[in-house]
């Protein structure tokens, strides 16, 4: 048995993750789902977005299976989920894009290993009276686990090419330092996989452009952040991006999506993306039989012509699980 820690959040967050539990429990007997609040409902219950019985409830499980939290805006907010990426080391960020739901002929299968605990990310900002300067940290070590972590994931996944994204032209020492590193790495490696680097903004076109050169791309916090959005928005929206935060001792997988408040509360939100974080998570758990049963269930419905709202179709968030239980049903 293994314990996942269920955090549904606010906004889409209990919507998008019910879905995903109810395809968990569908497809194995062999986790034991518990749920800890995080967000509006732990911070009205404790006065805190992640009090301390959810962070160590996170801590003890397996794994963690989190929705999204809305940001408060009030000075001195600080964020649940910079907060567990940082205390439980999660340094990566996983996130595959693949063009499902077929909606331009774009044939990306994508996955970007983005750094999790540095780069812009660090909240380390000073006013003075001219502005606002905030600390950008870029560390060797950080570089060479994220790097590391892109090399293993490519070979585990079977992928071939690894692109390092950077800005070093202009960021000489930070980003230099990680295409340094990229660099010292690739070498050791090149027998059997394919190493280039490319500048962040021309990336940002050429994904647009030639969605399907792309295999795997490595890049520090908020390059990862912009272009895995960038890439889901290729292929359907935020609604078809899974995310895996991943450390050497903890996990935490959600979907790359915010709370979508615009959304909330209509069973509109595509789970497809919690879904398929929900696979990332089985896979990492060692049920790879069962991972690729749910990734096929989900795939299967979009191959038969049927769409989530988001995409123009006709199925929300429980009709569209309800088609994906169907597919698995007719697997076993
Ligand atoms: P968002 O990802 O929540 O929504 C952006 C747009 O995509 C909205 O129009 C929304 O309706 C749509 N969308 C997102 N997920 C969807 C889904 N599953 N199905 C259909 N449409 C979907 O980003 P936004 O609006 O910038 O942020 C909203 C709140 O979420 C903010 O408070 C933000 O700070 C927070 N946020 C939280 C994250 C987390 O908890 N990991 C990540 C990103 C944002
Ligand atoms: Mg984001």
């Amino acid at each position: 048995m293994k314990s996942i820690c269920v955090l549904p959040g606010d906004g889409i967050g209990p919507e998008v993750v019910g879905c995903a539990t109810r395809v968990l429990e569908r497809v194995t007997d062999q986790l034991e789902l518990h749920t800890a609040d995080i967000g509006r409902r732990a911070f009205d219950r404790s006065g805190k977005y992640l009090p301390a019985d959810t962070f160590a409830a996170m801590e003890a499980s397996d794994s963690c299976l989190f929705g999204a939290v809305t940001s408060d805006e009030g000075a001195g907010y600080n964020s649940p989920v910079l907060r567990f990426r940082k205390e439980l080391k999660l340094f990566a960020n996983l996130r595959p894009v693949k063009n499902i739901a077929r909606i331009s002929s774009a044939g990306m299968d994508l996955l970007i290993v983005r750094e999790n605990t540095e780069g812009l990310y660090t909240m380390d900002e000073h006013e003075d009276d001219a502005g606002v300067t905030t600390r950008r940290r870029v560390s060797e070590s950080a570089c060479n686990k994220i790097v590391e972590r892109a090399i293993h994931e490519t070979r585990r996944t079977g992928r071939k090419s690894i692109c390092c994204v950077h800005k070093a032209n202009v960021l000489r020492k930070s980003d230099g330092l990680f295409l340094r590193v990229f660099r010292d790495n690739a070498r050791t490696c090149e027998q059997d996989l394919e190493f280039t680097d490319q500048l962040v903004d021309s990336v940002a076109a050429k994904l647009v452009m030639e969605p399907d050169t792309f295999d795997v791309i490595v890049t520090l916090n908020l390059y990862g952040d912009i272009l895995s959005d960038l890439a889901a928005g290729i292929v359907g929206g935020l609604g078809f991006a899974p995310s895996g935060n991943m450390g050497d001792k903890h996990s935490v997988f959600e979907p790359a999506h915010g709370s979508a408040p615009d959304i909330a509360g209509r069973g509109i939100a595509n789970p497809t993306a919690t879904i398929l974080a929900a696979a990332m998570m089985l896979d990492h758990l060692g049920f790879s039989v069962e991972a690729r049963q749910v990734r096929e269930s989900t795939e299967q419905v979009y191959r038969s012509g049927l769409g989530t709202i988001d995409i123009g179709g006709a199925l929300g968030s429980e009709k569209f699980t309800d088609s994906v239980l169907c597919n698995l049903e007719s697997m076993s």
